[in-house]
């Protein structure tokens, strides 16, 4: 995820936009860049790192100008460096564009666009739109980017200046947001709010499919067809810290609400008709059919997505799968051979345990794949191939969307497997992946029942421990759904095989222990089932995660929160939702810091 901003007007554009980009660092900082149109021309100014990278090369003396673009990477597409930043421009340097989402057919417009003669400099994808709107550039920039749009496929916001109108800002929506603002000394794009809430409260929203062309006096929002639209204005009641979390107390539950997206996002980068890619993974489908056991290393909550993966890539693909906590795998001796493939998990790319063990294995010729939320971190930059999860920052210390990202690339990794080993015919695979790519609609319906969610919060914020019992593919969401409880309400939880819980923590039930029990329909129900009538009769109160319309356990449970139809090869993806959600409203009900819980860092850089 980047973020965007854009101005025109009477002001002098360049702290508008440095300030608009400090609102937006949160959105992505591995590096930034401004693009300013002056009496000489456009002047251009990016560098990775931090935005304060960029603010001290902007103090010497810079043309005046009163338009410009600025845009915060959240890196996709290409390494973490002053070319692959944004703003890109076209050959002649007189187009500048800034871009927030995925060009899906970037490899093929690039080609054809230098076979035509098209000089690139980067290897974004963003490159490619800067050179067809010069391509299509004939004396009407609105017109060459409406041309340009037409053969752009994915998901995109833009920001788009020239020389030569330097009286016009554009912006265009497709799938990633983007607002226009209106001021009294001028107008706007920005990704969010943030970005000139310092400025104006008056903000017209795009739609998909959706154009602005601004001037200092006027707005006109266009479809891509050109016809002007009505568009009423609204006004911004929050306040600049509301803002950053789009309108959300806590980065935390921004997060847990991002979920939907970021599983389009994979979706949308990793599933092309029907075909599942992995840009920069850099195994051959030969050498990945070389492996015949997968150890699967993490901390966390990264672990807890490593034991769904065990679940899955042995179900699918017919993987011997291991996983282990990162600390515990470097003082044991694990089996290890030419033909394991360690699958080492971590957001935030940084933990020092997990990075010990891919170092560990890497002395050993032992070869590593990483799952990374953070381009060009430690841990990615170590392993011979990284699959990047593109969540976007995960800001709050409580992880919950890199999770779900993680889940996501381990279910794609494991159809893929599972179809290089011819595990599942071509029908049922391209079933799956169909039933995948619905999920985050299931997940939006799901995260609806919020209220219901905060309901039951209320009834238990102040139990003294919890118990989180599941089977199957389930169960690591009640060490999940226990984790998350701890760590940001210091309620001590345990998650337990619920099959397991007669063997000793059925002693810690009683009527002041609430019980939360995963009990999707699916071959493990009739078990679950009993376990809960065992839960009961020892007068535990007992908050199901049940399928909707399950009358059955609605009238053995004390609280019920229903989830979606779906196939039980994907309930984690919905099941952690509400424990996420139950965790957090406990959480605020117990007045605790939400996004930096007591003791906890965002990333473990220590033993
Ligand atoms: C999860 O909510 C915690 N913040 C923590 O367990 C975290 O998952 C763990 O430290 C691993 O972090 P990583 O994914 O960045 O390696």
């Amino acid at each position: 995820m980047c973020g965007i901003i854009g101005y025109i007007g009477k002001e002098e554009a360049k702290p508008i936009i440095l300030n608009g980009l400090r609102r937006l660092e949160y959105r992505g900082y591995d590096s930034s860049g401004i693009a300013l149109v002056g009496k000489e021309g456009i002047f251009l100014c990016k560098a990775p790192g931090k935005l304060t990278v960029l603010n001290n090369l902007l103090t010497q003396e810079i043309p005046s100008a009163r338009l410009g673009i600025g845009h915060v990477r959240w890196a996709t597409h290409g390494e973490v460096n002053e070319i692959n930043a944004h703003p890109h421009l076209d050959c002649k340097g007189e187009i500048a564009v800034v871009h927030n989402g995925i060009i899906e057919n970037y490899h093929l417009l690039k080609e054809k666009l230098i076979k035509e003669g098209h000089l690139f400099l980067s290897q974004t994808d963003t490159e490619v739109i800067a050179h067809l709107v010069e391509k299509y550039y004939h004396g009407n920039l609105e017109e060459a980017v409406r041309k340009a749009l037409k053969e752009l496929k994915g998901a995109y916001s833009l920001g788009i200046i020239s020389q030569r109108e330097p009286e016009k800002l554009i912006g265009v929506r497709l799938g990633s947001p983007l607002i226009v603002g209106t001021g009294k000394n001028g107008n706007f794009i920005a990704s969010d709010i943030p970005a000139i809430l310092d400025y104006t409260n008056l903000v017209f929203y795009l739609n998909d499919q959706e154009m602005a062309i601004i001037t200092e006096k006027q707005i006109e929002i266009k479809d891509f067809q050109g016809r002007l639209l009505k568009r009423k204005v609204n006004k911004i009641e929050w306040d600049i810290s509301l803002a950053e979390k789009n309108g959300h107390p806590h980065f935390m539950l921004k997060e847990i609400y991002e979920q939907p997206w970021v599983l389009n996002q994979i979706c949308r980068r990793r599933i092309y008709e029907e075909k599942i890619l992995w840009e920069e993974m850099g195994f051959s489908d030969k050498e990945l059919l070389g492996f015949k056991k997968i150890f699967i290393v993490a901390c966390g909550t990264a672990y807890h997505a490593g034991l769904v993966g065990k679940y899955i890539l042995e179900e699918l693909a017919g993987i011997p799968v291991e996983v282990e906590v990162s600390s515990e795998f470097r003082y044991r001796y694990p089996l290890l051979d030419k033909n394991t493939l360690i699958l080492a998990i971590s957001q935030s790319g940084e933990t020092a345990d997990t990075l010990a063990c891919i170092r560990e294995a890497k002395q050993k010729q032992i070869r590593v794949i990483s799952i990374c939320n953070v381009l060009g971190s430690s841990i990615a930059r170590e392993s011979d191939g990284v699959i990047y999860t593109h969540a976007g920052p995960e800001i709050g210390v409580a992880s919950t969307k890199a999770y779900t990202a993680q889940l996501g690339i381990l279910y794609l990794f494991a159809f893929y497997l599972a179809g290089l080993k011819k595990k599942i015919a071509e029908e049922k695979l391209s079933h799956l992946i169909g039933e995948f790519k619905n999920l985050p609609l299931h997940m939006e319906t799901l995260l609806k029942d919020e209220g219901e969610i905060k309901k039951i919060a209320r009834r238990f914020f102040s139990a003294n421990c919890f118990l989180y019992l599941a089977r199957g593919r389930d169960f690591p969401n009640a060490l999940e759904g226990a984790l998350k409880l701890k760590e940001i309400s210091y309620i001590h939880a345990e998650g337990y095989p619920a099959g397991e819980m007669k063997h000793g923590p059925i002693a810690l039930i009683d009527e002041n222990m609430p019980v939360v029990c995963i009990v999707p329909q699916g071959k493990l129900y009739e078990k679950m089932f009993s376990n809960i009538q065992e839960v009961r009769a020892r007068k535990g109160k007992v908050i199901a995660l049940a399928t909707q319309g399950d009358e059955i356990i609605k009238a053995h449970a004390d609280e019920i929160i229903s989830l979606p139809k779906i196939d039980e090869l994907f309930t984690p993806f919905l099941t952690v939702l509400p424990l996420q959600l139950l965790a957090y409203h406990i959480a605020v009900l117990r007045n605790c810091d939400i996004d930096q819980p007591r003791n906890l860092a965002k990333s473990v850089t220590v033993e």
